[in-house]
């Protein structure tokens, strides 16, 4: 076997591992996309879904991919293909195992690129919003926060900025490695973001009904806690499993790739019940009783629900600007962001990274500066495009989103799952229970992994594709054509078609470079082509 090019790196305190693994799962999902996702979907309504989802689909895959990684670990790999590959040959020919690796590298690669290519532009936005919110700059009641928003994303220089200004930041925590660059960011970084949530809770809770004697915090949260059954809708019960993959990182390779690091003595039941429960705390606690009490008791229900994914840059200025201390809270919701995106961010570049200086063997520190160079090539079209439209339009970006941020995780998900369900002999299966404190039980094993999780990705998938065609999501020409018979939005047809050419492109590419990276590592067990028992 082949030198490891990443050499031997790892946590350097189990606080700075649970953090860093909170902040690889605390992020723009849970802070963002979380309130109006949940305030869109009938509050209450959604959560039931939500919680569902949460236990038959979120705890187990965190369980299963924390092992995943510890496993790979100790065959001294850190992404997700040779994982794969590691796991299925001990049920599969080697041969068939290199071909799931593969698939499974390249989607993995696909999905923390891509991501990253565009989440980065919003961790960009959310530090320009910082700038701007202790700057007073929406405080004024002239000011169109719409327009404002608009403005900043078809500013070049706003834009170029400050997305470089992360993308640098990034680089630079990554070269450091897992304990002197990750954790150490993660470490104060995550305390931070806790404590200006709290501070932000409190004065949600304390505003009371300022504006209109129906609108109240209370009100809001009443909202969100009280299931209204007859708004529980299958739209909503999708966006709510997508929610979940998306908000716990998982079906992404990074939980695998954080726990990869793990000491083999760790213990991963309690490291992924904390990841779970700090998201969780984070999103359905936190974030929920930040946005929601605020957006309802200042600008009503209606404005709450309908905002989309507005509500953070565009709906909540105009309810920090009525507040008292408005600016500062407007600034810290802001900054609270940024660390929250920046520490997902983090583990998005620290997996491609790694790929790059597996493969390449190179340095990881050689690595994190040239991976900042393809960041600023494929997250490009992000930027480009709504500099050149100023209208915000972001076509590119929801495309990207729509397939890899919110499908590829489910496909990716469901063949890990296969593989460790189905593939390992059960006692490989068990090992997630080596050195835990306390253990899961057989039916966690032999009911929920192995039947139950499995079976609802595959109902969640028929959904999402079925989805997916009747929204026209996969004709060839989005948006159609015109009476006249021209393209109804040529833009659009562009923008779209360039994000799918992209993403086919580097799958393929990131396919065939883990199955030769996985080939070279590999070759004696493959040229025998027998199942390896471990
Ligand atoms: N889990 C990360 C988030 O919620 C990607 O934003």
């Amino acid at each position: 076997m082949s030198e490891h090019a990443s050499g031997k790196d790892g946590w350097g305190s189990k606080l700075g591992l649970i953090l860093a693994m909170a902040g690889n799962a605390v992020g723009l999902g849970n802070f963002w996309k979380f309130p109006y996702m949940a305030a869109g979907n009938g509050g209450g309504a959604f959560m039931i879904p939500y919680f569902i989802a949460l236990l038959l689909l979120g705890f187990p895959i965190m369980v299963m991919e924390w092992q995943t990684g510890r496993f790979g670990g100790e065959h001294d790999e850190n992404t997700l293909g040779a994982m794969v590959y590691l796991q299925a040959r001990q049920g599969l020919k080697p041969k068939t195992a290199l071909a799931i690796g593969s698939i499974s590298g390249g989607l993995c690669f696909a999905i923390t690129l891509l991501i990253n290519s565009y989440y980065t532009h919003i961790v960009g936005w959310t530090l320009n919003y910082s700038v701007m919110s202790f700057a007073g700059d929406y405080m004024d009641h002239s000011i169109n926060t719409g327009e404002l928003f608009v403005g900043m994303i078809s500013s070049p220089t706003r834009v170029f900025l400050f997305w470089i200004i992360v993308l640098i930041m990034l680089a630079y925590a990554v070269s450091r490695g897992i304990s002197g660059g990750i954790e150490k960011w993660a470490k104060v970084m995550m305390p931070a973001l806790y404590l200006f949530a709290i501070i932000l809770v409190v004065a949600a809770f304390t505003t009371g009904s300022p504006v209109n004697p129906d609108w109240s915090a209370l009100k809001g949260l009443n909202y969100v806690w009280n299931p209204d059954f007859s708004k529980l809708t299958w739209g909503g019960t999708m966006a709510a499993c997508g929610q979940i993959f998306f908000s716990l990182s998982i079906g992404m390779g990074l939980i695998c790739h954080y726990a990869s690091y793990l000491k083999k003595e760790d213990d991963v039941v309690i490291s992924s019940v904390s990841t779970v429960a700090l998201n969780e705390f984070a999103e359905i606690v936190l974030a929920a009783s930040i946005v929601i009490p605020i957006g309802y008791a200042y600008l009503g229900q209606e404005v709450l629900e309908n905002a989309g994914p507005s509500l953070t840059f565009i709906t909540l200025p105009n309810a920090f600007r009525d507040m008292p201390l408005g600016q500062l809270f407007g600034g810290l919701w802001f900054v609270l962001l940024f660390f929250a995106g920046f520490t997902s961010s983090m583990a998005l570049y620290s997996y491609v990274t790694t790929f790059l200086s597996e493969i390449a063997r190179i340095s990881k520190k050689k690595a994190s500066w040239i991976i900042m160079g393809c960041f600023l090539i494929v997250g490009f079209p992000v930027a480009f495009e709504t500099i050149l439209n100023k209208v915000g339009n972001t076509f590119y970006l929801d495309e990207l989103d729509l397939w890899i941020g919110q499908y590829f995780l489910l496909i990716l998900g469901l063949i890990e799952v296969i593989v460790f369900t189905r593939c390992m002999p059960r006692e490989q299966q068990y090992r997630i229970n080596e050195g835990a404190l306390k253990k899961l039980p057989k039916p966690f094993f032999n009911v929920l992994l192995r039947y139950v999780t499995p079976l609802m990705l595959i109902v969640v998938l028929i959904a999402a594709t079925i989805e997916r065609i009747n929204s026209g999501a996969m004709a060839l020409i989005p948006g159609g054509f015109a009476e006249d018979g021209s393209l109804a939005d040529p833009m659009r047809v562009l923008w779209v078609n360039l994000a799918r050419v992209v993403m086919i492109a580097i799958f393929v590419a990131a396919t065939i470079i883990t199955r030769n990276y996985v080939k070279h590592r590999y070759g004696d067990e493959l040229a025998a082509n027998a199942p390896v028992k471990e």
